[in-house]
């Protein structure tokens, strides 16, 4: 049995495969309609989330499965002080995975250690967000054709940002990366990342504050939302809340074929004026987190 706790635990090769796997379910959904039939997902989540919990709950419902769960820490047992060990022993159960989202780093590391079902982190703190990173990837693999050669600009909360995290972690393994990191000065990656991950596997990477200086040597684009609930205080939050807006003007700066990708929600780090440019794609990024997702609960059902 497998968990998905970092994009790190899908080898190249099994990511590939899961790639290509999502790209069949998007061209051929019939064939899949019955692949879970009789299963069932339990969704956990500790925190807010509507794309990540509502695509895992599309997916499994897409392959003929059911799904159970709760959307908020209020309405489970957590308000009474249930552990999260105690609660993944009564979820496994009742469901055949689980995927968990929670504010504490290192939530969905404990309950796969308590589990006997796959539990697939949907987001642990400011840490990791694997199945966003599986979404940015197959949006990346599909729209670009490759997955290597690539200048990427990562914008915004590069600090408190999990997305970002589990995105350079994912993308170092290609070759011909380079990133380039875009934040202002309180809200830059953590040194782990640059320290770690970057430097230590020697990817190319430059820090710097404006996003129009970028822009023009980009091939994506991924905006991020300033994490308000990582913040310690609200004074910080409303200072750095809009400091990038991408506008219609910026975007004439860069390349015709560039992408733009955000995970999503949005708050004002895209002005919507730009959803109508033909780069913009995070709204097509959000469906592809359905195939993927289907592609993963398949995935790892199969390895149990
Ligand atoms: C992201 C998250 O939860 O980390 N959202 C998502 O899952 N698509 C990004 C965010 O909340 O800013």
């Amino acid at each position: 049995m497998r968990h998905l706790m970092s994009p790190l635990d899908l080898s190249v090769e099994e990511l590939y495969d899961l790639l290509a796997l999502a790209n069949d379910i998007e061209q051929n959904p019939g064939k899949y309609a019955h692949a879970c039939d009789g299963q069932k997902l339990a969704t956990c989540f500790y925190e807010p989330s509507t794309r990540t919990r509502l695509s895992f709950e599309a997916a499994m419902l897409n392959l003929g499965g059911s799904v159970l769960g709760f959307a908020s820490a209020d309405s489970s047992s957590a308000a009474k002080g249930e552990s999260v060990s105690d609660t993944i022993r009564v979820i496994s159960c009742y469901a055949d995975i689980c995927a968990i989202r929670h504010p504490k780093e290192g939530a969905a590391l404990v309950a796969s250690s308590k589990s006997s079902i796959p539990v697939i982190n949907a987001g642990d703190g400011g840490h990791q967000h694997p199945t966003q990173t599986l979404t940015d990837l197959l949006t990346i693999y599909s729209l670009k054709g490759r997955l290597n050669g690539l200048t990427i600009g990562l914008c915004g909360d590069l600090k408190f940002g999990r997305t970002v995290h589990s995105l350079i972690h994912a993308l170092i393994r290609y070759s011909g990366i380079r990133f380039v990191l875009i934040s202002p000065e309180e809200l830059k990656i953590p040194s782990y990342i640059r320290e770690d991950v970057l430097k230590r596997n020697n990817v190319p990477f430059t820090e710097l504050e404006r996003l129009e200086d970028a822009m023009p040597e980009l091939d994506i684009l991924y905006m991020t939302r300033v994490q308000k609930e990582r913040f310690f205080n609200e004074e910080d939050y409303v200072r750095m809340k809009d400091f990038y807006i991408l506008t219609k003007d910026k975007l004439t700066l860069a390349k015709e074929d560039m992408l733009v990708l955000h995970p999503l929600p949005r708050v004002n780090e895209i002005s919507v004026e730009v959803d109508d440019d033909p780069r913009a794609v995070y709204f097509k990024q959000a469906q592809y987190g359905v195939y993927v997702r289907m592609a993963l609960i398949l995935t790892l059902l199969k390895w149990r």
